[in-house]
């Protein structure tokens, strides 16, 4: 693999689907797994594309209760472009004898290229190469094209290119057992010779759904205008020709496919919308073109190269940054849509959006803020839906729900299928009430990176304040503690959802939980302060906000309750009473640990009850906040904090955490830089390969990728290891720069600044693009610099 290229050169059945996954292509608006064309889901195959933002719910009876799910919907598969020789089947890598098998994936230019060499049963061998992208240039529009080479025989070739709307969401073998018919009223139909199209809508959510592409066919190289038949059926259809072919002749195929839906922006109809999108004679390259333009500007902003690093650094950079791009990109702005854990890239967790947002947005902001600002929209249009559900609750503000659809209802399933034992059992993940603080955080980060207060007035405000309000409802007063105290909630490990003997969901006092929050209520108290007077009047009235809240909110800045044990931070109160696991034992036992709750449920055991965590639960908060504001933030609370503390807190969890989360590596690793920079180095390594290194056997990568570990790991390199942090208006750099990281160069956005970094062990530079913005401040080993436009500021290594 290069920087820019992943590449896999063999045909590998049991590992088609991570691949599949992996050579996703999409433009945050939609994207298209990297299957085999016309292939149908199968063992080894799963072909998928997903529009950001479309979702249907469906209901299914399990052991007599009715469990309703809401699914990021697979829209009808633009992709089938077949041939086959005579009157054989549709050729595919499963059905001839594969003599050479490659698929590219051109990460510079978003086109993914798959070469192969098939010879069927009776000798005969056809050659071929397909092209594919999801233009980055237009949010609607795929193209392809096909080439096959009929090396050693003669015959008829048959070609057929068509829509299948006979999709369903069934990528995901534990959901198996639930429905996953989300299309209705499927529409196929054929126009003239070359256009297909399937109209459909989503049973539950009434989205109308139109899929149409259009196909040019050449023998050796002149248009096939006659020979054309057309097949339609109750879901498919098709056009195909057949060509009469001689050994070394080529027939090759233009395709242009346009994918709309009934929440679309700017649009009468979806049918009408792709029509007259459609390109009228599809041509592959100049379809490339503006998609390839698009992609370089994408590109430049996010330049981030690593030079000398010879192992697979640089290329997992890239290759992480590219699928980000393709979840969450400027076209992801109209869609409503928020940050989808697994990407457009698979049905792992339904399309849900967790807290995974967290992760994404420090990427995104430094380069694209209003990309940042496009997707926090999603969480305060769904500010009534949280108040909703903290009313209910019975508590006062916004309860953001844990997994989040399309209306920001909670969509977190309540059972959950063990595959290992087939049991089902209670979830009760959906008590992580942490996800509103991480919409608050991000909200606020993002006004701290741009300076945007006008979204801080808009939208911002609301949304922290409210979430503060519902965190204050959530905490009680523990009397005999002479504190406050959150009890019943779930922390980022969700293997602890409770204690083993109490009957009751949640566990009390989650660290993470309660420090954040406690962060949460003196950014509420500041965010009021510096609102501009008439809209702080405005929003205090219109949420009725009473002066008794914020003396609350002060009250719990100094009384909230955190558990510790022997000098270190508790992930939760009453964890160190937990037993403790025989991790050799089951090291012996078990390749792979990072499902230990399911190991352990299989044996009849419940996680709940050991000292094992599936993934940094306390460590979180190194990873949000500077440490000196950590410590500042624990002593107001009368919990004097050591440097002493976090080495003791950081070395107690490493050992008892199983990283069954693809988080936890990007959290270790922060935790671990300043502590042990070659552990810090191994987990971003981790990270980096969350998915390009996840084992096809035991991993869930071809589901989907891991969005938030793939931005995780690249803002490891950009903030972490350089110590970048925004504090008030200064830029600042602390770096802890690997030296086997080489020479790093970024691109960044800030305050209207065009920005690159240059890192190494030798030093730092900045510099910034002539311009007109004002000069601004950049911090680096104590010393203040001021960088006007056009200039460079510099540090050497310390
Ligand atoms: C993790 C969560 C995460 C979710 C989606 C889970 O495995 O525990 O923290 O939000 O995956 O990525």
């Amino acid at each position: 693999m290069n920087e820019w290229m992943l590449r896999f050169d063999d045909y590998d059945p049991a590992d088609e689907r991570r691949r599949e996954a992996l050579c996703t292509v999409g433009n945050g608006y939609f994207a298209t797994r990297g299957a085999w064309a016309g292939s149908r889901a199968s063992d080894h195959h799963y072909p998928g594309s997903y529009v950001a933002g479309l979702y249907n719910r469906l209901c299914d009876d399990i052991d007599g209760r009715t469990v309703e799910n809401e699914s990021l919907v697979n829209v009808p598969d633009w992709l089938p472009l077949e041939v086959a020789i005579d009157d054989g089947e549709w050729l595919t890598p499963d059905n001839s004898q594969v003599l050479d098998h490659q698929l590219e994936l051109d990460l510079r230019r978003g086109v993914l290229t798959r070469r192969f060499r098939l010879r069927v049963a009776q000798g005969n061998i056809i050659a071929g190469v397909e092209r594919r992208l999801v233009s980055m240039a237009d949010a609607h529009l795929a193209a392809q094209s096909l080439a096959v080479t009929a090396e050693n025989w003669s015959g008829v070739l048959r070609i057929r290119t068509g829509v299948d709307g006979s999709v369903t969401n069934g990528g995901v073998d534990r959901y198996q057992k639930l429905s996953g018919r989300h299309l209705v009223e499927i529409e196929p139909a054929v126009q003239d010779n070359a256009t297909a199209l399937v109209v459909a809508r989503t049973s539950q959510s009434y989205v109308r759904i139109a899929v149409a592409n259009r196909t040019a066919v050449f023998h050796n190289g002149t248009p096939c205008e006659s020979g054309w038949t057309n097949s339609v059926d109750a879901t498919t259809a098709y056009h195909e020709v057949a060509v009469a072919v001689q050994p070394g002749d080529v027939v090759s195929a233009d395709k242009a496919a346009v994918v709309h839906t009934s929440r679309d922006v700017a649009i009468s109809e979806p049918l009408q919308a792709c029509l007259a999108a459609l390109p009228g004679l599809p041509a592959f390259d100049r379809l490339l073109e503006p998609h390839v333009l698009a992609w370089s500007h994408l590109w430049r902003k996010f330049a981030l190269d690593l030079e000398e690093p010879a192992d697979g650094t640089p290329a997992a950079v890239r290759l992480n940054l590219f699928h980000l791009l393709q979840s969450v990109s400027p076209h992801s702005a109209d869609t409503d849509a928020g940050v989808p854990a697994r990407g457009l890239h698979g049905e792992a967790y339904r399309g849900h959006v967790f807290w995974d947002e967290l992760f994404v947005f420090p990427v995104l902001t430094l380069r694209m803020p209003a990309l940042t600002r496009a997707l926090l929209r999603y969480r305060h249009r769904r500010l009534p839906a949280a108040r909703r559900a903290a009313a209910a609750a019975g508590y006062p503000g916004a309860m953001y729900p844990w997994q989040s659809g399309s209306d920001g209802r909670e969509e977190s399933q309540t059972l959950h299928q063990n595959p290992l034992s087939g049991r089902w059992t209670r979830d009760a993940t959906s008590l992580q009430r942490h996800v509103g603080l991480a919409v608050a955080y991000t909200m606020w980060q993002y006004v701290e990176a741009t300076g945007d207060e006008e979204f801080l007035a808009d939208h911002g405000a609301e949304v922290i304040l409210e979430v503060a309000r519902f965190f204050a409802g959530l905490a009680s007063y523990d009397q005999a503690r002479d504190r406050y105290v959150i009890k019943g909630v779930v922390g980022p490990d969700e293997f602890h959802t409770g204690y083993p003997e109490r009957p009751d969901a949640g566990i009390d006092n989650n660290a993470y939980t309660n420090v954040m929050a406690v962060w949460l209520f003196r950014r509420a108290a500041e965010v009021l302060e510096r609102l501009p007077s008439r809209r702080r009047t405005e929003l205090t009235e219109s949420i009725g906000l009473r002066p008794q809240e914020l003396s609350r909110w002060d009250e719990l800045t100094r009384r909230m309750y955190v558990p510790f044990h022997n000098g270190v931070i508790s992930q939760f109160e009453g964890y160190a009473d937990l037993d403790e696991l025989d991790w050799d034992r089951y090291r012996r036992k078990y390749s792979d640990l990072r499902r230990l709750d399911r190991i352990l449920e299989a044996e009849g055991l419940a996680v709940t009850a050991y000292q094992v965590s599936k993934q940094a639960d306390v460590l979180m908060l190194l990873y949000l906040l500077p440490r000196q504001e950590l410590y500042e933030l624990l002593a107001t609370l009368g919990y004097p904090t050591k440097a002493d503390t976090i080495r003791r807190t950081v070395r107690y969890y490493l050992p008892r955490t199983c990283h069954g989360s693809s988080l936890s590596a990007v959290v270790h690793a922060w935790g671990l830089t300043s502590l042990n920079a070659d552990r810090a180095l191994e987990f971003l390594v981790q990270a980096l390969h969350s998915d390009s290194g996840d084992p096809a056997q035991t991993g869930t990568t071809a589901e989907g990728i891991h969005l938030a570990a793939m931005a995780g790991s690249v803002d490891l390199v950009q903030r972490c290891f350089t110590g970048l942090t925004l504090s008030g208006d200064e830029l600042r750099f602390a770096p802890r720069w690997p030296v086997s990281l080489g020479r790093m160069r970024m691109n960044l956005r800030y305050r209207g600044h065009h920005l690159t970094v240059r890192v190494s062990a030798d030093g730092l530079a900045v510099s910034a693009d002539a311009g007109r913005a004002d000069p601004i401040r950049v911090r680096c080993h104590g010393t203040t610099k001021s960088l006007a436009a056009g200039r460079t500021v510099e540090w050497p290594a310390r």
